[in-house]
C-alpha cells in the first residue's frame, strides 16, 4: 500500500507549505485514528487510463495511474487518450486520458472512516471511437448517487468549458470507499468515463455552527445530519481572484472569481486589505476554513450612499431544483476606518428572502481583519436548472455609520436528498456540439485538414507582412519601440486556438473557458463575414471613417439594421497587427464591465483582421481637451470620466482571474459614450501579468511616449504600477489640458509629468490648471486630486498607489468638489452650513487610504458611505444594542 502523503507533500515549492499540509495530516490521522495500516489517510489522486506510472499536474500534485493501482482490482475498461487537446484545458494530467467502461466497474479505496472530498475530474471529448455525446452514466460513492444519466458533454457546452471538476464530500463510515462507474441503460451504446479521481481527507467542514433556514422570512435552525453528503456547486473568492488548488494546501479547493456571477458586472466595489491590517484566524474559524486571500479581498456596494440605499448587491448562482443548499457566507473587515460595531450594518437576502438582517462583520468578528463566517440553508423547489440569488442591502435599523455591505467569501453546497440517496441533477438542455478545429461537429480526431489550410494562407501573409516592415520602419509613426521578442509576437499568423494555449495551460481553474473564437458563443464575441462587414461599411466608404490608428482605420458602421458600431480594420502593412489582433478578441472576449469598450465580434476571413466594437459616440478623451472645436468639459464631468477610466483599470488590474495591464493608457484610449461614460479601449498591447504579487512580466517596452513609466523603461519590467503613471499624466492632462508631449515648448515644459512635478515642488502647480477651470475646482478637491496624480507619476513604481487607491482617492476628490458646491449653495441660507473638512496637506506621508473624518452633510467615500454626523434618538431594538457606539466616530 503506498503512501501519497510524502510525495505530495516535497511537491510543493516551499517549506511552508510543506510543513503546513504535514501539520494538517497529523491532526487529521490522530482525529481519525489511523491506526490500520491497510487503509490511506493521505490525499490520492488517481489519473484514470494513464499509460505512465505517475504524473504532475499543472498544480504540482503527483498522479499515479489506475494501471495496476491498488484502488483498481481486476480493472476494467479502455485506456484512452484525448484525440484533441483543447487549449483550453487548465493542465494535461489527468485531463488528456481516460477510463472509458462500457459496463459497471467499481473503484475501491480503503479509507479511515470520516469525511474526503471526492473529486471527479472529467475533460469530455472524443476518445478513439467514442464520442463524447454518447457518454451518458451514473457515479455512486459507495450508497451516495452522485450522478445519474450524466452526459458530461452536454455539461461542458452549456457552461461553454472545455473540462471541469465535480466535487463531493461524503462521510465515510465503513473503512471503505467504493466509486462505481455506470453507463447509463437508458441510451443505447451509452458509456461511462472519467480523467482522474482525486480524494482529500477533511475535518468535518459541515455541520457548526448550525446553518439558519432561511423559510420565508422566519429563520430556523437546521442541523445538519453528520453524514450528509454534499456537491460543492459554487466556492468564490468575492472581490478577489482566482485561487488554483496549488493555493489551498490545506485540501486543494479552487476558489473562483466572483465577477462573473454579479448582476451588473460593473457594479460594487472590489477591494484589498488595508497594508496594516493583518487577518487573523479565530478558534471557530481554523485556519483550513479558507486561504488568507479569501478573507483579505472583499467587495463593497460602491461609493455612494444613495446608490447603495437603492440597489442591491446581487450574485445570481446557478444551482439544480429540488434541493437543500447550504450558503457560507465568509467575512473579514479588512479596511480601516471600520473597527467598530454599528459603522456597517446589512441585510442578506436569499432567493429574494431574508436570511439575515443587522450583519455587522465586527460584531461576529470582534474587530478588523478577524474572521468569522455564517451558514444558511434553503430549499429550492421544482426540477432542472435554476439561479439562486444572493443579495446584500445596507440595513439602516441600527443607523449605521456607513450605508453598505461587504462579502469577502461564499461557498454553495448542494445536500444530498435523503429521499432517494442522491445528489444528482438533470442535464442542461442540449445544445448543438461546436465545430472543432477539424471542422466536424462535435469533435473527431483528425485534428487535420483545416489548420494546415489556414497555416499556409497565414505563412503567405507572413511574407508579405515581413516585405512591408522595411518600407513600412521609414514611415511609420515616430514611436520608438522595439520589437516585441515574445514567443507568440513572431508575426507569424497562428490561429487563434493556438494562442489561447499560452494563458490558459498554467491555472488549475474548476472550469476553464472554451477560448478557441471559433466556438465563442453569439453572446460572447460574434464572428462576422466580410460581406457582413463591406455592407455594414458601405465597402469602407471614405465618409464612414472615424479615424486613424498605427493598427488601421477604424470606421462608423451599421449593423442589424439600425446598430451603429465602429469597425476596425486591421492595416496588414502594421507591424502591430497580427499579435494585437489576437490579444484584443483574447482579452476582449473574455471581460465585460462598464467601463472598458465592449468587443461585439470580429472577422478573420481573407486574412482581414477586423474588429467590431460599440460605437462610442462622444469619441476619445482627448478630443475634448484640447486641439479641438469641442466645448470644454466641465471639472465634474472631468472627474466622472477619470473615475470611469479608473474603474475600467481597477478590474483590469484585479478583476480578472489574472492581473491584466494595459500597457497602453492615455487619453485617445479612453472612449466616450453618448451619455459621457468613460471606456477604456485598445487592449492592443495588453499582457496578462502573472498571479502572485511583487513580480513583474519582463517584456521589451511598448506603450505611447509621454506616458510610459521611467522604471519600466529603465528595468524592461512591468507591473500594473506602469499603468499607474501613465495613468498619473492622463490625470494632469485633464487637469490642465495640454498634450503628455508638447515639443514646442521650453525644454522644462515639454514632459507634461516632469513639468507637473516640477511645478508640485515649487508649490505652484495652480499654474498648470487649464484656464477654462480657474476658479470652478473647489480648493480641496483640487488638493486631493493633484495629490494623487502627483503620487501616481511617482519615480518609483512602489510609491504609487494602487489603482483602487486612485479610485477611491478620485472618488473622494468628487465628493469633495460636489460637497463644496452644495454648502456654496446652503450659505446663503444657513451659516452653520459651511463644510468643516479636513484637508489632508498634498505633502502628507499618510497612506493615500486614509480617510476623512466628517462632513456635516450626507456623502460617501469609495465604498463607505458617510451619514450625517447627528447622533440623536438611537432605536435601541437591535440585539447588539449594548454595544453600539451612537457616536459612530
Ligand atoms: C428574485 O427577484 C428577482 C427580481 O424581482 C427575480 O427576477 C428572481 O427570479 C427572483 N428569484 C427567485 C429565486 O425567486
Ligand atoms: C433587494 O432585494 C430584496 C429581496 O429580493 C427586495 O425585497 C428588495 O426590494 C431589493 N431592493 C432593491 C432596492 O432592489
Amino acid at each position: 500500500m503506498f503512501l501519497e502523503i510524502p510525495t505530495a507533500a516535497m511537491a510543493h515549492p516551499t517549506l511552508l507549505v510543506t510543513l503546513r499540509c504535514l501539520t494538517l495530516l497529523c491532526i487529521l490521522s490522530i482525529a481519525m485514528g489511523a491506526d490500520n495500516n491497510s487503509t490511506v489517510s493521505g490525499p490520492i489522486h488517481l489519473d484514470c487510463g494513464a499509460s505512465s506510472p505517475t504524473a504532475t499536474d499543472a498544480d504540482n500534485r503527483t498522479w499515479h495511474s489506475d494501471n495496476s493501482s491498488n484502488f483498481a482490482p481486476s480493472l476494467k475498461g479502455v485506456a484512452a487518450t484525448a484525440s484533441y487537446q483543447d487549449p483550453a484545458l487548465p493542465s494535461t494530467v489527468p485531463y488528456m486520458t481516460a477510463r472509458i467502461f462500457t459496463s459497471n466497474y467499481t473503484y475501491s479505496f480503503p479509507v479511515s472512516p470520516g469525511r474526503l472530498f471526492v473529486r471527479l475530474y472529467f475533460y469530455p471529448s472524443t476518445y478513439g471511437n467514442y464520442a463524447p455525446a454518447n457518454a451518458y452514466f451514473g457515479v455512486t460513492a459507495s450508497n451516495l448517487v452522485l450522478l445519474d444519466n450524466f452526459n458530461a458533454s452536454q455539461t461542458a457546452l452549456a457552461a461553454n468549458i472545455a473540462s471541469f471538476v465535480r466535487e463531493y464530500s461524503v462521510n465515510v463510515t465503513s473503512g471503505n470507499l467504493d466509486v462505481t462507474f455506470s453507463p447509463s441503460t437508458q441510451q443505447n451504446g451509452s458509456y461511462a468515463f472519467v480523467n482522474g479521481i482525486e480524494i482529500v481527507p477533511t475535518p468535518d467542514l459541515f455541520t457548526t455552527p448550525t446553518p439558519t433556514l432561511t423559510n420565508g422570512g422566519n429563520p430556523d435552525p437546521f442541523p445538519i445530519n453528520p453524514t450528509t453528503g454534499f456537491q460543492t456547486m459554487h466556492r468564490l473568492n468575492v472581490g478577489g481572484q482566482f485561487i488554483s488548488p496549488q493555493g489551498d494546501v490545506d485540501f486543494y479547493r479552487s476558489w473562483d472569481d466572483d465577477t462573473p456571477y454579479i448582476n451588473d458586472a460593473g457594479y460594487g466595489v472590489a477591494f484589498g486589505k488595508d497594508r496594516n491590517v493583518t487577518i487573523t484566524y479565530t478558534p471557530s474559524v481554523p485556519n483550513y476554513t479558507a486561504p488568507v486571500d479569501v478573507y483579505a479581498t472583499a467587495r463593497s456596494m460602491g461609493p455612494n450612499a444613495q446608490i447603495n440605499l437603492n440597489s442591491n448587491l446581487t450574485w445570481t448562482l446557478p444551482v439544480d431544483a429540488g434541493f437543500y443548499y447550504l450558503l457560507r457566507f465568509h467575512f473579514c473587515e479588512i479596511q480601516y476606518p471600520i473597527t467598530k460595531v454599528n459603522q456597517r450594518s446589512f441585510f442578506i437576502y436569499i432567493n429574494n428572502q431574508t436570511a439575515q438582517r443587522q450583519m455587522d462583520v465586527i460584531a461576529w468578528s470582534n474587530g478588523i481583519g478577524r474572521t468569522v463566517y455564517m451558514d444558511y440553508a434553503i430549499l429550492t423547489i421544482g426540477s432542472g436548472q435554476m439561479d439562486l440569488w444572493v443579495a446584500l442591502h445596507p440595513d439602516l435599523s441600527t443607523r449605521p455609520e456607513y450605508y453598505d455591505a461587504i462579502l469577502n467569501g461564499l461557498e454553495v453546497f448542494k445536500l444530498q436528498n435523503y429521499g432517494n440517496n442522491s445528489l444528482a441533477g438533470l442535464n442542461p438542455p442540449l445544445l448543438q456540439s461546436p465545430v472543432e478545429p477539424n471542422g466536424t461537429p462535435g469533435g473527431g480526431n483528425s485534428k487535420g485538414s483545416a489548420a494546415p489550410a489556414i497555416g499556409g494562407a497565414v505563412g503567405g501573409f507572413a511574407v508579405l507582412l515581413i516585405a512591408c516592415i522595411g518600407v513600412c520602419i521609414i514611415c511609420r509613426r515616430k514611436k520608438k519601440v522595439a520589437k516585441e521578442s515574445d514567443k507568440s509576437d513572431d508575426g507569424r499568423w497562428t490561429p487563434l486556438t493556438d494562442y489561447s494555449k499560452s494563458q490558459s495551460n498554467t491555472s488549475g481553474k474548476t472550469a476553464t473557458s472554451r477560448s478557441h473564437t471559433s466556438t465563442l458563443p453569439s453572446n460572447l464575441c460574434r464572428h462576422f463575414s466580410f460581406g457582413e462587414i463591406q455592407a455594414a461599411t458601405n465597402n469602407f466608404d471614405q465618409a464612414f471613417l472615424l479615424g486613424k490608428g498605427g493598427f488601421g482605420n477604424v470606421y462608423l458602421g451599421e449593423i442589424d439594421s439600425g446598430t451603429k458600431v465602429a469597425i476596425k480594420r486591421g492595416n496588414p502593412m502594421s507591424e502591430q497587427g497580427v499579435h494585437e489582433f489576437q490579444t484584443e478578441i483574447e482579452m476582449l472576449s473574455k471581460l465585460r464591465h462598464r467601463h472598458l469598450v465592449s468587443l461585439i465580434g470580429y472577422c478573420e476571413d481573407m486574412n482581414e483582421m477586423i474588429l467590431v466594437y460599440d460605437y462610442m459616440a462622444h469619441g476619445t478623451l482627448r478630443e475634448h481637451l484640447y486641439n479641438t472645436k469641442n466645448p470644454p468639459l466641465s471639472w465634474k464631468q472631468r472627474l466622472g470620466i477619470c473615475i470611469g477610466a479608473a474603474q475600467g483599470l481597477h478590474y483590469l488590474h484585479t478583476g480578472a482571474k489574472q492581473t491584466i495591464i494595459h500597457r497602453d493608457v492615455k487619453t485617445t484610449n479612453i472612449l466616450l459614450d453618448e451619455k459621457w461614460i468613460a471606456k477604456v479601449s485598445d487592449f492592443g498591447l495588453s499582457k496578462t501579468g502573472p498571479n502572485v504579487d511583487n513580480t513583474h512580466v519582463s517584456t521589451v517596452v511598448k506603450g505611447s511616449f509621454g506616458y510610459l513609466d521611467p522604471e519600466y523603461f529603465r528595468r524592461q519590467q512591468l507591473t500594473e504600477k506602469s499603468d499607474v503613471y501613465s495613468f498619473g499624466v492622463v490625470l494632469f492632462e485633464v487637469l490642465s489640458a495640454r498634450p503628455a508631449l508638447s515639443p514646442s515648448l521650453p525644454k522644462e515644459q515639454v514632459s507634461l509629468a516632469d513639468w507637473a512635478l516640477h511645478c508640485q515642488k515649487k508649490g505652484m502647480l495652480g499654474q498648470i490648471i487649464d484656464p477654462y477651470l480657474q476658479g470652478k475646482i473647489a480648493p480641496q478637491c483640487f488638493m486631493k486630486f493633484a495629490e494623487t496624480a502627483v503620487k501616481c507619476v511617482a519615480d518609483h513604481s512602489i510609491d504609487r498607489p494602487s489603482m483602487g487607491d486612485v479610485l477611491w482617492n478620485l472618488e473622494f476628490a468628487l465628493q469633495l468638489q460636489e460637497s463644496a458646491e452644495n454648502s456654496s449653495s446652503l450659505t446663503e441660507g444657513t451659516s452653520s452650513n459651511t463644510s468643516p473638512l479636513t484637508v489632508p496637506s498634498i505633502h502628507s506621508d499618510e497612506p493615500l487610504t486614509d480617510t476623512i473624518t466628517t462632513t456635516s452633510t450626507t456623502m460617501s467615500i469609495a465604498g463607505r458611505s458617510i451619514t450625517s454626523t447627528e447622533s440623536d434618538g438611537l432605536t435601541p431594538s437591535s440585539v447588539f444594542s449594548q454595544l453600539m457606539n451612537p457616536g459612530g466616530r
